[in-house]
């Protein structure tokens, strides 16, 4: 490394951040060095977007500095930062859905020429950026039309373009399969190596390991460690995150399985973006009550679909799914939930909550009927089902009366999980639920399903981190091109699963 790398480029001093009654920051010393990656840790609330909101324009500080290149800074916005050299990858995507992929990366700084914009060398710039990423999306397709994870790809995408000397990437890669994590890596590394600062956020604690140069611990609103790469581990990380060390568990033992609840029969589901082809193709799968299965597999092989289908979410093109051996006909997903089928969906801004909503309505908004009380809604009972359902799947929120909004990623996927409970549900469809929730929090809704499980509960939990499914499954599915290439009990191992689903594994 030469001597200019490792400078310090941008400062947080003693930052300050509240909120109404809340605290989000309570003093924060942070430091972001040229060529490296500075990985921040902590649990759900802890802080660590709002500060990146902060560095980045987003948000003004209550108190404290910005210090840039040594000067003290006010960034009024975030066009503010941009300009000096700063951007940042939103944790919550935050693209104009009905706007086509160009207008999404170009948006605010459009290429004008002698003919105003030029929409051309835009496609072209778009096809490029998105030419190791993301190929075969075309520059004018909708945003709309893409998958969650194709949509985290555009939001990385267009923070890359911009050219910055400081990037700021709060959970860019909660939607990506492990191919494309290692693609953004590499990126990663040609970014440090031409002097860009980096900064990381991830739940996927190994997968930060794996680029991190310094690491810092927020807990609570204020820094508790911070060391260098070299100094660290897995133990380090968590033990300064959640307080003391950490084991996901194994399957919930010890008891017997019921009937067969779910029965899929050679299911077909189409392909929207390419109707020619099955996306889900002939597919049979039996749970039975107090089973948890683990869907595995890489991005398009098929497993939102096949959810989807099962929720009543999607239409299904051929093949039948039974609820207790009864065929399921074309009922509404409301219709599914009161036979109690419950999925919690792969994107939460969309599907999961409605975010003109506060949290407790956004909690018990499936299950109304509960809340009714001598035939009248009881905003008392809602009220206090809500209380319930924010200690059981741990919300960190004040109360049920606050915006959705004020929560921070993880509560929020909290809340779509807690919503899904409150049905009461026979058969839980989990779609990769941990997506930005933190080990601790991850712990708790694996105790959750277990416990379920227990009394009864079928469980299909789609993920792709192969860990997950060795903590919570009694079998694991491999899902490959819509089918099923392999079959797995609690005793496999992470390679095997792996290779059954057509990933690399390195040797
Ligand atoms: N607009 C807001 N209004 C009220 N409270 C807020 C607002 N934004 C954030 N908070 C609160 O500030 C605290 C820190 O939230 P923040 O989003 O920074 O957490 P985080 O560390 O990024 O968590 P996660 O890992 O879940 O993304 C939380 O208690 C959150 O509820
Ligand atoms: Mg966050």
């Amino acid at each position: 490394m030469s001597d200019d790398f490792d400078d310090v480029v941008l400062e947080a001093r003693n930052v300050v951040k509240t909120y109404g009654g809340t605290r989000a920051l309570k003093g924060v010393n942070f430091e972001i060095r040229r060529g490296t990656v500075t990985t921040l840790f902590g649990e759900n609330g802890a802080g660590k977007s709002t500060l990146m909101k902060i560095l980045s324009g987003v948000e003004q500080p209550t108190s404290g500095e910005i210090v840039l290149d040594g000067e003290p800074v006010v960034f009024h916005s975030t066009n503010d930062a941009r300009d000096r050299g700063i951007s940042i990858i939103h944790q919550e995507l935050s693209l104009a859905p009905n706007l086509s992929v160009r207008d999404n990366i170009f948006m605010g700084r459009e290429i004008t020429g002698p003919f105003g914009i030029d929409f051309a060398e835009e496609a072209r710039q778009t096809r490029e950026l998105l030419a190791d990423l993301l190929p075969g999306v075309e520059p004018e397709t909708h945003v709309n039309d893409l998958r969650v994870g194709q949509q985290q790809i555009i939001e990385i995408a267009r923070a890359l373009s911009v050219n910055s000397r400081i990037l700021i990437m709060d959970e860019p890669t909660s939607a990506l399969a492990a191919a494309e994590v290692e693609i953004l890596f590499g990126i990663i590394h040609d970014l440090t190596a031409r002097g860009v600062a980096i900064v990381y956020i991830s739940h996927h604690l190994e997968e930060a390991l794996e680029v991190t140069d310094h690491a810092v611990v927020l807990r609570d609103g204020s820094m508790t460690a911070k060391d260098e790469r070299a100094n660290i581990d897995l133990e380090w990380i968590v033990r300064n995150m959640v307080g003391d060390n950490f084991d996901l568990g194994s399957p919930p033992s010890g008891y017997e399985f019921g009937e067969t609840i779910l029965s899929i029969r050679d299911l077909r589901v189409l392909d929207p973006e390419n109707p020619e082809r099955s996306i889900v193709n002939g597919l049979s799968l039996d749970v039975r009550a107090g089973e948890i299965v683990c869907l595995y597999g890489l991005m398009g092989a098929g497993r939102t679909e096949l959810l989807e289908a099962v929720a009543g979410r999607d239409r299904i093109d051929g093949g039948e799914i039974l609820l207790d051996g009864t065929a399921l006909g074309d009922d509404s997903i409301a219709e599914r939930i009161a036979l109690g089928i419950g999925l919690v969906p792969e994107d939460r801004q969309r599907d999961g909550l409605v975010q003109t909503f506060d949290v407790g309505t956004n909690l018990t908004l499936a299950s109304l009927g509960n809340s009714i009380v001598n035939g009248v809604l009881s905003r008392r009972t809602e009220k206090k089902i809500a209380q319930d359902l924010i200690r059981t799947v741990t919300v960190k929120t004040p109360g049920p009366e606050l915006p959705i909004g004020s929560l921070s990623g993880g509560n929020q996927q909290k809340v779509v999980i807690g919503k899904v409970v409150a049905t009461d549900p026979r058969v839980m469809l989990l779609d990769e639920p941990s997506r930005g929730i933190d080990i601790g929090a991850k712990g708790e809704v694996f105790r959750l399903l277990a416990e379920r499980a227990r009394e009864g509960l079928a469980v299909v939990y789609s993920t792709s981190e192969v860990g997950e499914c060795l903590s919570i499954a009694h079998r694991i599915i491999v899902l490959r091109r819509g089918q099923i290439s392999a079959e797995f009990g609690p005793d496999a191992t992470k390679e095997m699963i792996m290779a059954a689903s057509g990933e690399a594994v390195a040797a």
